[in-house]
């Protein structure tokens, strides 16, 4: 059955780019992002990778390691890791999976046979210091994912997990929130004392709360 969100993440051994894992041991305490690539050696995974690693010091300051994963083996992806470089400006500086055996492509359900039943599609998935998964998305091979998105929903989740607040539609990082139903009208001002604008009893607007 295909993972829903607050289920636990699935744990494996792996190789990788970086060495053996053990997945949960891997992401210790912080947050995590474990993200599909269809093949080695094919164009939008290569732009996809370079992204991800020109992106990282973004993901380390929100505590999060990402890791990728493909059903090549290893030796394709060390071989792919230099093309990944020479092509896209930067460095590799996390890992990939090797998953020839589809371990982890079956764990986490990224075959869709209908879409191809070899490779996997584009899933992602962002996992919580409590190992429960808190995002999935699913691209088609065909499109290549918008990293800077996951990164917004990261803050969100980060921001959501600690205050009584939820995130309006294109909500970024320091834009006011919407203070959650769960919150009576008389609670707010010690709650949220920077204020709020009350528009519907159910919609009401505060400044970030950590900014
Ligand atoms: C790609 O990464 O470019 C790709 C991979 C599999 C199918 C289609 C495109």
């Amino acid at each position: 059955m295909a993972l829903r969100l607050g289920d636990t993440a699935p744990n494996f051994t792996a190789e990788t780019t970086e060495g053996k894992i053990d997945f949960h041991q891997w992401l210790g305490s912080g947050w995590g992002i474990l993200f599909s690539h269809p093949k080695d050696y094919t164009p939008v995974c290569t732009t996809e990778l370079g992204a991800v690693a020109k992106m990282k010091n973004e993901f380390d300051k929100r505590n999060t390691k990402v890791i990728a994963v493909s059903v090549d083996a290893l030796d394709s992806h060390h071989g792919w890791v230099c093309d990944i470089n020479e092509t896209q400006n930067t460095k590799m500086n996390f890992p990939i999976i090797a998953d020839p055996d589809r371990n982890v492509a079956n764990l986490y359900d990224m075959i869709h046979p209908k879409a191809d039943d070899t490779f996997t599609v584009r899933s992602v998935f962002v996992i919580g210091p409590d190992k429960k998964i808190k995002l999935t998305l699913t691209y088609p091979a065909s499109t290549g994912r918008n990293f800077p998105e996951l990164l917004r929903v990261i803050d969100s989740l980060q921001l959501t997990a600690k205050f009584k607040v939820a995130t309006p539609a294109n909500w970024q990082d320091g834009e006011d929130c919407i203070i959650s139903t769960a919150v009576k009208d008389d609670d707010i001002p010690a709650s949220f004392p920077k204020g709020h604008r009350r528009i519907k009893p159910y919609l009401r607007y505060t400044p970030q709360p950590n900014k």
